[in-house]
């Protein structure tokens, strides 16, 4: 028996099924045998949290369900009695909603670690395309979940974002009844809507996490020097610089997760609604065709790009760029000409572009939760400017960086 095909197990059970299925072997691939860098920082945590919180996501929606009815008749009531009479309903749903927004939290951050250091890079592009359509998945996932309480916001907000497909030319109005499938947001909507949200979106989110470890563990993880530390082995085989993720990595992440579980309980228990950025006022209401919110605005994770959809005059050219802003961050690996990955030793254009990028992001996504008008519209066209001008000037600037020289083997940074 080779190494590699040695049982770890000394338990007759897990022995017997060993025999029977790889379960050593998955062990030491994807933890004990599997090497990654020593060095990893706090920005190294977010792939895990988002796990977690999948985890919780999953979990309570599978209890929120057992009480939630998909009627336009019954979804507002339904979960208003989940909040009222079911037992501990209002803490599975007070859960899953803040979860929502702890799920985009902790993926923005996870993304931008990935610029950070490029992770995108060869030969880590794949890792990073499965990893934006686990984003458009999450983006489908949250906006349906939105719409279920079928409060006044979710109604309007649905309305809004289903009607963007009307501005497709030539099939756009009748791609927009064929995904509501009816004339006007209607039961049927509601009830396809949740056929997505509770089946098809999370069978992909979950065949795409493990399409996205499985590709991060084919060409090892990244880390602050993005130097590979597999080209610097010893004797035995293993890269110098790396440990195996278990214990070592698994003991600091379940400190991550520790800390992370602490503030977001602080929320789920203190600041649920977070002054309306995680439940709005309007979807305490339920829903009404014919009253429209003052303001309709979007769950906050996607106000960025619905201040670039209002900044356009056009609102069929808005459309295009709102679809174009998601659609960059596909491109990175190739519009980043740069041959050094991390930001440690990359020159100052990256760094004030990063920078200039993290800023509008921000400011668009507090300009979207803003009225349409006057000054917030002058400030999203420029903001808009700056975020499309990141990705596209990206060959040019990143072309001219003054690279500093990486070094062979990782250093540790105070
Ligand atoms: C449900 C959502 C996601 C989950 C559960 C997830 C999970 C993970 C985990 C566990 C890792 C390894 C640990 C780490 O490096 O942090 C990882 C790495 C990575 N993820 Fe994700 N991820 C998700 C979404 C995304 C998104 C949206 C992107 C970007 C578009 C992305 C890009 C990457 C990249 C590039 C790496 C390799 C990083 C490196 O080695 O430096 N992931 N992901």
């Amino acid at each position: 028996m080779s190494k590699q095909e040695e049982s770890i197990f000394t338990n007759p059970i897990l022995k017997w099924v060993d025999d029977r299925f790889p379960l050593s072997s998955l062990i030491k691939d994807h933890a004990t045998e599997y090497y990654a860098s020593k060095n990893f920082n706090i920005w190294y945590i977010f792939g895990v949290l988002s796990m977690v919180v999948l985890i919780i996501m999953l979990m309570t929606g599978f209890f929120l369900t057992m009480n939630y009815k998909p009627s336009t008749e019954d979804a507002f009531n339904s979960v208003e009695y989940i909040m009222r009479s079911v037992e501990w309903g209002w803490l599975i749903r007070y859960m899953h909603s803040t979860g929502s927004s702890f799920f985009f939290i902790v993926v923005y951050l996870h993304m931008f670690r990935g610029m950070l250091y490029g992770s995108y890079k060869k030969p880590r592009e794949l890792i990073w395309i499965v990893g934006m359509l686990l984003y458009f998945c999450l983006m489908a996932e949250a906006f349906f979940g939105y719409l279920l309480p079928w409060g006044n916001m979710s109604y309007w907000a649905g309305q809004v974002i289903v009607n963007l497909f009307s501005y497709i030319p030539v099939i756009g109005e009748t791609l927009t009844e064929w995904i509501r499938g009816d004339y006007f947001m209607s039961d049927i909507t509601l009830n396809r809507f949740f056929a997505f949200h509770v089946i098809l979106l999370p069978l992909a989110i979950l065949a795409l996490v493990v399409a996205h470890i499985l590709a991060l563990h084919h060409v090892g993880s990244n880390n602050p020097d993005g130097i590979e530390i597999k080209d610097y082995k010893d004797e035995s085989g293993k890269p110098i610089d790396g440990v195996a993720f278990h214990p070592f990595h698994t003991s600091k992440d379940l400190v991550a997760i520790i800390v992370f579980l602490i503030l977001y309980f602080a929320a789920v228990f203190y600041a649920p609604e977070m002054g309306g950025l995680f439940l709005e006022v309007d979807n305490f209401e339920p829903a009404d065709p014919l009253k429209t919110p003052e303001h309709i605005v979007p769950s906050w994770y996607f106000t960025p790009y619905y201040a670039i959809l209002r900044a356009i005059p056009n609102a069929a050219l808005g459309a295009v760029f709102l679809v174009a802003a998601v659609l960059l961050f596909v491109f990175l690996p190739w519009l980043d000409r740069c041959s050094v990955k991390s930001i440690r030793y990359r020159g100052w254009q990256y760094k004030v572009a990063l920078f200039a990028f993290v800023v509008s992001f921000v400011v668009l996504g507090y300009l979207g939760m803003q009225p349409a008008t006057g000054i917030y519209v002058l400030l999203a066209r420029i903001f808009t400017i700056i975020y499309f001008a990141f990705f596209l000037l990206m060959p040019f600037y990143t072309k001219l960086e003054k690279t500093k020289p990486v070094p062979h083997r990782v250093v540790y940074k105070k």
